[in-house]
């Protein structure tokens, strides 16, 4: 039986979530990728207790995750069962819906009827009688804003959800979704965009809206997908994301011109004494407007290598200027 480590919460320093009443960890643990049908379930509920151990209290999954979609809910759901019930008031679970999910008209974008649905199959998998936080997970050109938005206000009204957030949205939508939201007294908690040193969409007037609205920020793909790290250096590893049938992050994206700029910021992380992991992840937690960092691991190591980053989050002016010497190429 687990027994949570009992100094989980000596070394954490948790970061509130927007203008909201929660905080949240700065590193948290997406489970997009390892949890699924065809990965080692050992292998997951190793870094989950790692997680909880270090003090991440927040696991964030979504309804196709997997794959097959949906079995990283179900196997989330085995091991909180066998490791978590005791600690669920310490957690914070999320979910989302938006892609597409089961076949027919419902099980897709951004409806009342997809939503409210997903949602109860979610807790289904998950063994769940609420999520902490529901999110739409992309924008829907075909369906009002208001429907969205009106589903999510009523999922937390049923008791489905405690919060809310957007992810995927650019900045115009988020501030129209986060007024709306507002006006039915359900307030926007959280956006999830991607955002890395290699992705910063974010910065062109995403975060602004978010500090502007008092709504938290969560970075998910920070380490773009495995990019921002030195394991791509001499090549594309066996048992990679981007070596792995089942990874998104495709060989084609890891082009020497990518490789070129990491090599360069490896050498950064190595004169600040971190990993380029760290250095990633720290690079975002620069910023106080970022709630928290929402990594992936495929292993333990990679979940404490990446713990390690909170051990220097400062920059200096100078060292920022390099590294967006090395960015801008
Ligand atoms: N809202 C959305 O639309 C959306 C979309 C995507 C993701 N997300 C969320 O964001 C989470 C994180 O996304 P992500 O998995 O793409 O994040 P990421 O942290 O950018 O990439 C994770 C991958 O990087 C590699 N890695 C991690 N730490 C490492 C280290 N210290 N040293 C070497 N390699 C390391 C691993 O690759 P290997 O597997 O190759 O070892 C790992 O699978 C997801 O799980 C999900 O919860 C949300």
């Amino acid at each position: 039986m687990y027994q949570a480590n009992e100094d989980r919460y000596n070394s954490m320093s948790y970061r509130r979530c927007g203008k909201s009443g929660l905080v949240l960890p700065p590193i948290s643990l997406g489970l997009w990728h390892n949890f699924g049908d065809v990965d080692v379930l050992d292998n997951g509920k190793q870094m989950l207790h790692t997680a909880f151990d270090n003090g991440i209290t927040h696991f964030d999954l979504a309804n196709n995750y997997g794959p097959p979609p949906g079995s990283a809910e179900s196997n989330f759901g085995k091991i909180l069962k066998s490791s978590f019930l005791p600690y669920r008031d310490e957690l914070i679970i999320s979910t989302k819906a938006g892609y597409g999910m089961w076949s027919g008209p419902y099980g897709d974008w951004g409806s009342k009827k997809y939503l409210v649905s997903s949602l109860n199959q979610s807790l289904k998998r998950m063994g769940l009688e609420y999520v902490d936080i529901f999110y739409h997970h992309r924008p829907d050109p075909d369906t009002p804003l208001e429907e969205t938005m009106s589903a999510l206000d009523l999922i937390v009204k049923q008791g489905k959800a405690l919060y809310v957030g957007l992810s995927n949205y650019n900045a115009e939508d988020t501030l129209k979704a986060v007024k709306i939201l507002k006006a039915l007294g359900t307030p926007c908690l959280i956006h999830q965009p991607r955002y890395s040193m290699f992705d910063r969409w974010a910065e062109d007037g995403l975060l602004d809206v978010l500090e502007t609205e008092g709504v938290g920020a969560i970075a998910f793909s920070p380490l773009a997908q495995g990019l921002l790290t030195d394991k791509y250096i001499k090549g594309i590893p066996e048992h990679s994301r981007a070596a792995k049938a089942t990874g998104f992050l495709q060989k084609e994206t890891v082009t020497q011109e990518v490789i070129q700029k990491v090599i360069k910021l490896n050498t950064i992380a190595k004169k600040r004494n971190q990993s380029l992991a760290q250095m990633a992840v720290a690079w975002l937690l620069k910023d106080d407007r970022i709630t928290s960092v929402l990594v992936g691991v495929s292993s333990e190591k990679q979940l404490i290598d990446n713990l390690g980053a909170l051990n220097n989050l400062e920059f200096s002016a100078s060292e920022l200027e390099v590294i967006e010497l090395v960015l801008k190429g």
